[in-house]
């Protein structure tokens, strides 16, 4: 049934007004067991989620909320391979990648081990470039989910890569980001990686064109060696000249694929053991997200608090501050994760729906962002949740540090709750602003990879209780196709038939 014809729907609704006086002091004070009973262990990853504008009521009334949407079963049936992803006839099977070999029965069976047929041999070549001294740079060209994934995870690991490499992602059809790229590079000493589940995308063929013109330039002439794909559509990459290929499935989502042979510039990086380890950490939130009671559940709790958020509270974005430096570009992963799964009008039948979807979700690392934005998240005029990532050991020995960004990143939290009186001028903060507290042990393979299943999940939650596809993306295409008539307008100069506005910019553009 929608969420919005539910009777926990309109509990909550009754609730959330109830509960507009919810102060997250008095919570605390009236609640000795608040923290604990809004704490979660889930593998490799700990959720605080007790500086949130919830309760122990609120939480029961959500957990309604799922049963009543049929959350569990919607779960179950992506797991079971069914395709949920209607409206391009797909099964959803990202976690597929992370199972381990040989552990399904029946119909899973036979692409389980497609799977790792696949994983064995990409391993392979990763550790065959990780052994080649002639290779010194890795370039991935690819875009969107076949670019945020690996450079967020490369990143990430950074204390994991290979010394003696350096790992490039070109995304952008702005030749100045290639062009920046090729200035610092020889032919004989690079592999270039044309990732594209499409091998359509005309900013990555664009990229791959100019690397390959270039690399010929140079005197290369071993495409062979210098030169592979990772795509679902071999069949193009061998048109394009590509003949070391590493293919993955269309129940793959381009954002769910860092996973699959999309991975191979995270697997040169950190090592076939390392990417094993990525793998196992992500099967372990599954299972956990599979297994575990709802109200134990730790996707199932952030999913349902997202909801709650944006629907019953009117919270319309979530920022999300790593404080570890290495995970920066976790935000604009998570970005493309929540608002291109998310970022939804219609129910799975096509209806407009009368509620609110995705949020907003945008961030910086701390602690940089206390020095930019952070302001306004303590005394703007809107409530924004926050989310922390915190990493409780550190890679480096360097003394003080990290002790000092634990403590800021833990007084951040508390000074959002605690606020400070000033009698209500410039230097007053009314506090009970809402956190979520995420917590590592370690930045690792594994515990990477349980983070990024867990925000994978969380999406899912929030997205089957909304009752929309989280896996299609047909609000992309619509630019795409307009990009290609303005480009042949930008050629030629034909401006007919187009509104005043753009007629204009093409007029100006072209001057
Ligand atoms: O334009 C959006 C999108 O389709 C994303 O969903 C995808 O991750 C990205 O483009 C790249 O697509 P491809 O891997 O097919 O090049």
């Amino acid at each position: 049934m929608r969420c919005d014809k539910t009777a926990a729907w309109c509990q909550l609704q009754q609730h959330a007004e109830r509960f507009a006086g919810f102060d997250l002091r008095t919570a605390f004070a009236q609640d000795d067991a608040r923290a604990q009973a809004l704490s979660q262990s889930a593998p490799h990853v700990f959720a605080d989620l007790s500086k949130n504008h919830t309760d122990v009521a609120t939480e029961a009334l959500l957990m309604e909320l799922a049963r009543q949407t049929g959350l569990a079963s919607h779960r179950d049936a992506m797991f079971r391979g069914e395709a949920i992803n209607h409206t391009e006839d797909r099964a959803v099977m990202h976690w597929l990648l992370r199972q381990p070999e040989g552990s399904l029965q029946g119909d899973l069976a036979e692409p389980l081990a497609l799977v790792h047929g696949t994983l064995a041999p990409m391993l392979a070549y990763a550790e065959e470039v990780r052994a080649d001294a002639q290779i010194t740079d890795v370039v991935n060209i690819g875009i969107g989910g076949s670019d945020l994934g690996p450079q967020m995870a490369v990143l990430a690991l950074q204390d994991f890569v290979l010394p003696g490499k350096r790992f490039h992602f070109v995304s952008n059809v702005d030749g100045h980001e290639l062009a920046a790229v090729l200035k610092g590079l020889r032919a004989e000493n690079t592999l270039f990686l044309i990732a594209s589940k499409t091998f359509t995308t005309i900013e990555t063929m664009t990229n791959a064109r100019s690397a390959l013109a270039w690399f010929q330039v140079q005197g290369g002439s071993d495409v062979a060696r210098h030169f592979a794909a990772l795509t679902t559509n071999v069949a193009a990459a061998a048109e394009f000249g590509i003949t070391t290929t590493f293919g993955f499935w269309d129940w793959v989502g381009g954002r769910y694929s860092m996973w699959s042979a999309i991975g191979l510039p995270v697997a040169i990086a950190i090592g076939a053991q390392g990417f094993k380890d990525l793998l196992a950490g992500a099967h372990a939130m599954d299972q956990h997200f599979q297994a575990a009671p709802l109200e134990e559940n730790v996707p199932v709790r952030l999913g349902l608090l997202d909801v709650w958020y944006r629907n019953f509270l009117n919270y319309t974005s979530r920022s999300i501050a790593p404080y570890h430096s290495a995970l920066r570009r976790v935000p604009a992963y998570l970005q493309q994760l929540e608002m291109e799964s998310n970022g939804k009008r219609v129910d799975r039948n096509g209806q407009a729906l009368p509620y609110g979807t995705s949020p907003v979700l945008w961030g910086e690392p701390g602690t940089n962002g206390q020095h930019a934005y952070f302001q306004m998240l303590h005394q703007g005029t809107d409530i924004v949740p926050l989310e922390f990532i915190a990493v409780k050991k550190p890679t480096h020995s360097l003394k003080d540090h990290h002790e000092l960004l634990l403590a800021n990143v833990i007084a951040q939290a508390q000074a959002l709750m605690q606020g400070k009186s000033d009698a209500g001028g410039h230097k007053h903060f009314t506090g009970n602003r809402p956190s979520t507290f995420l917590l590592l042990d370690e930045l690792t393979p594994t515990s990477l990879g349980a983070l990024i299943a867990l925000q994978e999940h969380r999406v899912f939650v929030s997205g089957s209780v909304w009752g929309i596809n989280s896996f299609d993306q047909w609000g992309v295409e619509l630019g795409k196709v307009l990009a290609k008539n303005i480009h042949a307008r930008i050629v030629s100069g034909d401006g007919s038939g187009l509104d005043a506005s753009t007629a204009a910019l093409l007029q100006r553009v072209r001057s």
